[in-house]
């Protein structure tokens, strides 16, 4: 069977756009797909995370994906530093890698932008920690949305230099899963930036724990324009904040943005946005209260955690091992 890895950094509460743009891809893939789900904490901590802060979102995140749908029976679902195979492979690719390959990572260039050099070294090197994530199973597809594409082509050509430096044909090449729905959910309160569980301003986004009084709130609190709805998405081009709330109905309701638009032409935003909270409360809301519930039993989500490690570090101890040979350890 194919197998999958994805990973999601536990730096915060999971919010709508993660949702949609990952999670409830993942929840459909398990049906045909051996899926590793992986909280990249190791990741996380490229940018200072208060300790305290981590722990609890890593149990956070793993409430979140079990009550979005995610089987940690059937599949695979633990936090990266538990598995010691990460960070050893991620060595050995520091050594493969070389830095003209990292020095054109777009991501590096914009997370850290003008101040370059006061970022983390492991900032820098992440591309090389997400190869060894993706590489330490041999997986042979992993989701990925389009800001994460130029890193798994570098994961494969990591994939290659080793093998060709090391003379053998041990690392496959590795196919992105460019997710049906791709549409970039913004922020609810400016419709030029990505909608994102870092962004300081709680208003911004729709968090996966809201209950349906939240949900309606930030909804309300939007920025929109006074315009009614278009009957076109040609309509739409100049407006960001009403294309995105067209947008998050369509992908919630299944639907295509001309749909939605059919539907609610002629509409201002008051009606609008009632319908659009129905919908966002309908698929989010009950995500949030199995969360809460889920986060009652610490010591269940734990244990989930820890029976994923284990059955992780079964499948990659083989192939690091094999990999630490190969390069004379
Ligand atoms: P965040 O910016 O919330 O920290 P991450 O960088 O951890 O998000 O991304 C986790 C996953 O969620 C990735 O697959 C990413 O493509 C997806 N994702 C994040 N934000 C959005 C968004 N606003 N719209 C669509 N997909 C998103
Ligand atoms: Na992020």
């Amino acid at each position: 069977m194919q197998r999958i890895f994805s990973g999601i950094q536990p730096s915060g509460v999971p919010q709508l756009g993660n949702y949609l743009g990952a999670i409830r891809n993942w929840v459909n893939l398990q049906a045909n797909y051996e899926c590793i789900f992986c909280l990249v904490d190791m990741h996380a901590i490229t940018v200072w995370q208060d300790p305290e802060k981590l722990r609890e979102h890593t149990l956070t995140q793993a409430a979140i994906l079990l009550a979005a749908g995610i089987d940690a029976d059937k599949h695979i679902l633990f936090n990266q530093s538990a598995v010691s195979a990460h960070a050893r492979l991620a060595w050995i690719f520091n050594c493969v890698a070389r830095i003209g390959w990292l020095n054109r990572m777009t991501q590096f260039k914009d997370k850290a932008g003008k101040d370059r050099e006061n970022h983390s070294a492991g900032l820098y090197v992440y591309p090389n920690l997400m190869a060894a994530d993706i590489l330490a199973y041999k997986a042979t597809h992993v989701p990925v949305g389009e800001d994460q594409k130029q890193h798994l082509e570098l994961t494969n050509d990591i994939a290659q230099k080793f093998n060709h430096d090391y003379k053998v044909e041990f690392f496959p090449q590795v196919e992105p899963l460019i997710p049906p729905t791709a549409a970039r959910i913004m922020s609810l309160r400016d419709g030029t930036k990505k909608m994102s569980k870092s962004d300081p301003s709680a208003q911004s986004r729709i968090e996966l724990t809201d209950d349906a009084d939240a949900i309606a709130l930030k909804i309300r609190r939007a920025k929109t324009d006074s315009e009614p709805l278009p009957e076109d998405i040609t309509g739409l081009a100049d407006r960001p904040e009403a294309k995105n709330l067209v947008s998050i109905y369509a992908a919630l309701a299944d639907i295509s943005a001309e749909q939605v638009l059919q539907e609610h032409a002629g509409q201002g935003f008051g009606p609008f946005k009632a319908a659009l909270t129905e919908i966002v409360v309908n698929a989010i809301a009950p995500i949030g209260q199995e969360t809460t519930r889920l986060l009652q039993d610490e010591s269940y989500l734990l244990n989930t955690l820890r029976s994923g490690a284990q059955r992780a570090q079964s499948i990659a101890e083989p192939i690091v091992s094999e990999a630490e040979k190969l390069v004379g350890f």
